[in-house]
């Protein structure tokens, strides 16, 4: 009978370990979402190479986790040759790739389109576009040569899908074009067991928000409590890490080139 029940647990825990001995790449680790992602993937079974260009905090949270199930690699989006490195670093310390969370970004400040300052944009489309480009391709280059049927998920935002006075201009035509991008690799890489997704944010209280909006995180999650369409529940990096985990996964094993909407249904009611 203990036999049987010792069984029962152990299948259970590793129905619930969704990314069992999967390997990751996440970009932006750091701080943030990606932080929070890399903590959820690895109780998940995932072994994670973090990269980002905060060094010091890529590395604690690499500590803070276990240096055994997290790595931190520097990693400048911007640079396609750090990008070819830290896919090289990790097929080399792991010997392949089976998700890549394309989640670095950089926000922008907010001003009428008439003052905009084409190299903040310049800067946004960067990171937020380039930065995700470079290592899509990357990435699917290692995927296809090792055959592996990989998931890559890229974080955008409710600002993919919506427009308006409260969102910069650069940073919301960064985000729609990073879900043409998306949508363009699902149907390149489709051939190859592939998937590509998205995954996008209404507000979330982290430093890409509090830093901008020089507000401290728990006046942001009043802001955005207020305009939520959604109410009674604060969106939290982990219920976004949560959603980007379901894309990593084989939960969501026949969904590609999708542009999953965490926004507590915000896009819907308030376009
Ligand atoms: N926080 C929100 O309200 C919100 C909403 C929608 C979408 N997003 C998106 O979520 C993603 C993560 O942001 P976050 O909210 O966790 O913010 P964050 O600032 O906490 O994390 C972003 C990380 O990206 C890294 N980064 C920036 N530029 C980089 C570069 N050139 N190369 C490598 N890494 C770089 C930063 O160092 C940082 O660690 C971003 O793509 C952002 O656009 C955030």
């Amino acid at each position: 009978m203990y036999d049987v029940y010792i069984y029962d647990l152990f299948i259970g825990l590793l129905i619930c370990s969704r990314l069992e001995g999967k390997i990751v790449v996440i970009t932006g680790g750091a701080s943030g979402i990606g932080a929070e992602a890399t903590r959820l993937f690895t109780e998940h079974g995932a072994r994670v190479v973090i990269t980002d260009v905060q060094d010091e905090l890529g590395r604690k949270v690499a500590v803070s986790i276990g240096e055994d199930k997290v790595s931190y690699f520097h990693c400048d989006v911007r640079n396609e040759t750090e990008v070819q490195n830290a896919v090289k670093f990790t097929v080399e310390k792991h010997g392949r790739i089976d998700v890549l969370f394309s989640n670095a970004g950089v926000p922008e400040p907010l001003v009428d389109i008439r003052d905009l300052d084409l190299e903040a944009f310049d800067r946004v489309m960067a990171v937020n576009v380039r930065g995700a480009a470079a290592f899509i391709k990357h990435v699917a280059r290692a995927m296809v040569e090792r055959k592996t049927r990989g998931s890559i998920v890229c974080t955008t935002s409710v600002a993919s899908v919506i427009a308006g006075t409260v969102v910069p201009h650069g940073y919301t035509a960064s985000k729609h074009a990073l879900v043409g991008l998306i949508r363009s690799a699902a149907g390149d890489l489709g051939k190859h067991g592939i998937r590509v997704n998205g995954v996008a944010p209404f507000g979330v209280a982290t430093p890409f928000v509090c830093e901008t909006y020089k507000m401290e995180a728990s006046e942001a999650e009043e802001v955005f409590s207020e305009t939520a369409n959604l109410k009674g529940i604060v969106l939290k990096a982990r219920h976004v890490a949560e959603a980007a985990l379901f894309l990593a996964s084989d939960d969501s094993a026949y969904v590609s080139g999708h542009n999953l909407l965490v926004d507590g249904g915000f896009s819907v009611v308030k376009p």
